[in-house]
């Protein structure tokens, strides 16, 4: 079984996915910690973000390693950098590279190879895993994910907490990935919309669990 989770930021996909694989043993692949580990090396390597072929080169050679819960990419340790504000805006802009959307793809589906996966981002269940056995995908009102992404200091470390600024990024990056021409953004036809608006993350997660246990024949 693979489950895959979809949605915009904030919209709680990181920690609905993570436990939804504590719940069922599975392994947790966040795809979206790929494509900022794929731009902040691009970057240390001075590459202009918008050259495609030169930043699908990186993408090819690049070593990424999740271990312990640290993003590490070609030996450089880039879990918090990745989450700044910066990080947010250089991974959407390598998302929008057909090319580079080629490599990390099918290193998304070498992962999923003996099953028991869930993984996160905006196109699993669309395009990574069309087939998945269980496809959610979570939203919130524009105002709640900007509430949540202010309040998480893994992106607001740097010391930009103000609202306003958060809600306008986050709008900006949405647009941006909703609107591009490859994979954007969009809800699967056979995708269970979860709208995470006022829910407790607890009752979220029960949601999503009761959901792939259903898909799994399991009765619990
Ligand atoms: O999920 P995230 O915010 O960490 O994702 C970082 C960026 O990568 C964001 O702009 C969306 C993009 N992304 C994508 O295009 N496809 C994915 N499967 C995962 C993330």
């Amino acid at each position: 079984m693979i489950v895959a989770i979809d949605g915009p930021s904030g919209a709680g996909k990181g920690t609905v996915a993570r436990a939804l694989a504590r719940e069922l043993g599975y392994r947790y692949v966040d795809t979206g910690a790929m494509y900022r580990a794929i731009a902040l090396q691009a970057l240390r390597d001075g590459i202009d973000l918008a050259n495609e072929s030169a930043v699908e080169h990186v993408a090819q050679e690049a070593v990424i390693n999740f271990e312990g819960g640290r993003t590490v990419v070609n030996g450089h340790d880039v879990t918090e950098a990745m989450r700044t504000p910066e990080g947010d805006v250089a991974a959407a802009s390598v998302a929008r590279l057909p090319a580079v959307r080629r490599v990390l793809v099918a290193r998304q589906r070498a992962f999923g190879k003996g099953g028991r996966l869930v993984m996160e981002g905006r196109d699993i269940g669309t395009v990574v895993f069309p087939d998945a056995g269980a496809k959610i995908y979570l939203d919130a009102s524009p105002d709640e994910r900007a509430r949540r992404r202010a309040a998480d200091r893994a992106h607001t470390g740097s010391g930009r907490t103000d609202l306003a600024d958060v809600a306008s990024a986050l709008e900006a990056r949405d647009a941006s990935d909703r609107t591009r021409e490859v994979s954007p953004l969009t809800l699967a036809a056979d995708a269970e919309l979860i709208d995470t608006t006022g829910v407790p993350i607890g009752d979220v997660v029960k949601r999503a669990l009761s959901l792939v246990r259903s898909r799994l024949g399991d009765s619990a």
